[in-house]
């Protein structure tokens, strides 16, 4: 194990009726003008919103609405919600949706604090943001985990870049299985295999091979799979549902990652596939993972043979890939370029962007050459 300091700043509330019971409570010790932040709309259509306003409103709160935030949200975005938050003095923010509302919640918390371009602040000068509006979370999709950590990834449209910032950590998370009944399938299914990725990306960093973290981190690779499967044959399973939320959390909340270094660089290419496309993110890395792995798994071969027995119950590193791939088929994910939902046309000229554009991680099994990542990419289309 390497060295590591653990601190969790994030209070989660698990359950039914959870934001009912508790959000008055969660938000009592916080100031009176609170930025509601939401995405498309689907909470308006499902409920969701109209209780939460009337715990907020019957909590003595002040609520101003930050709405329309997009999948993969842009910097765009989270400058207009900073705009809100500095126009009404906003004392705290409340992010009821999937990652990208809760990612964009953030960094408009740190925004909403400075006057200086965030983006600038942490991508040139390197530096972080030193004050935020405290924020929490309401998850109503699950599968990026992150209502359990610091981090957001920001889509900047204008350099063509999507990629992770440091931000706010949410004071609290709430996740309600119920609050997940009415994503649509393709989204139930691809958040989860955003969790499965996540903690595939941790335990094949290149660490210590006796690390307790792997042990961790392929019992949440083994309980997504199951799920998963759950799902695919009744996407109504409330059980399943939960499991996944809870596995979602736990691949993001940094309790695989202590002790060790981890990988990502299947998020790495995917981020900027998704700065060139907006292409879904959990079915972005359902077309990548296999040919990715294809291509580092001898570097890892005993990982990745713990990988096929553990989780897919298969004794080869090529069958355990192989197994990762039917599951990817039988799910109904994407597992070609030309499957993927995109907003321009994924032609080896934009792949050749991509590759040449992405974050490259020295801590995988093996550090990737760009022309590898093309070939990668190539063997996707
Ligand atoms: O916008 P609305 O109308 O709410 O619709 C959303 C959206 O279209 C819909 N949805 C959410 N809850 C719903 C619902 N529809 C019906 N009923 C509900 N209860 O679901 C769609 C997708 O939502 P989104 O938030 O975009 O999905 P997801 O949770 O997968 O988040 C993706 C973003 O998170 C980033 C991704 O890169 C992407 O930008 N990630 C964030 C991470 C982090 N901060 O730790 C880690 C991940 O690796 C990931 O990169
Ligand atoms: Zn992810």
């Amino acid at each position: 194990m390497k060295k590591f300091i653990y601190e969790y700043p994030t209070k989660v509330y698990f359950g039914e009726g959870v934001v009912r019971d508790h959000l008055a409570e969660a938000v009592s010790g916080y100031g009176k003008n609170v930025l509601l932040a939401y995405g498309g709309g689907s909470v308006k259509k499902n409920g969701i919103y109209d209780e939460v306003k009337s715990v907020l409103e019957g909590a003595g709160k002040t609520v101003f609405d930050f709405f329309g935030i997009m999948s993969n949200p842009t910097y765009a975005k989270v400058q207009e919600g900073a705009r809100l938050a500095k126009d009404h003095g906003v004392d705290f923010i409340l992010a009821v949706g999937g990652g990208s509302v809760i990612d964009c919640c953030k960094i408009v918390a740190a925004q909403g604090k400075t006057g200086e371009d965030l983006w600038e602040m942490e991508m040139e000068k390197h530096q972080y943001p030193a004050e935020v509006i405290p924020m929490g979370a309401i998850v109503t999709a699950s599968g990026t985990g992150a209502e359990m950590n610091g981090g957001a990834v920001i889509t900047n449209d204008e350099k063509k870049i999507k990629t992770g910032m440091a931000a706010a950590a949410p004071r609290f998370a709430f996740l309600d299985p119920e609050y997940t009944r009415s994503v649509p399938r393709m989204q139930v299914i691809s958040g989860a295999f955003d969790t499965l990725s996540h903690a595939m990306e941790t335990y094949f960093g290149n660490s210590d091979a006796d690390n307790v973290s792997d042990d961790v981190a392929l019992a949440i690779m083994r309980n997504t799979v199951t799920n998963m499967r759950r799902l695919i044959r009744d996407i109504d399973d409330m059980q399943a549902r939960g499991n996944l939320m809870w596995d979602s959390a736990m691949a993001e909340n940094g309790i695989l990652k202590v002790g060790r270094v981890t990988d990502f660089q299947a998020h790495q290419i995917e981020h900027q596939l998704g700065a060139y496309t907006d292409c879904n993110h959990g079915q972005g890395l359902a077309v990548i993972h296999p040919a990715y792995y294809r291509h580092i798994a001898k570097d890892a071969e005993e990982k990745f043979v713990r990988f096929a027995r553990e989780v897919f119950h298969v004794d080869s590193a090529q069958a355990g890939i192989d197994a990762l791939t039917d599951l990817i088929r039988e799910s109904g994910l994407p597992a070609r370029m030309g499957e993927l939902k995109s907003r321009v046309e994924i032609t080896p000229q934009l792949l050749r962007q991509v590759a040449d554009t992405c974050n490259i991680i020295r801590t995988n099994p093996r550090e990737l050459s760009r022309d590898e990542i093309y070939e990668i990419l190539m063997e996707c289309m």
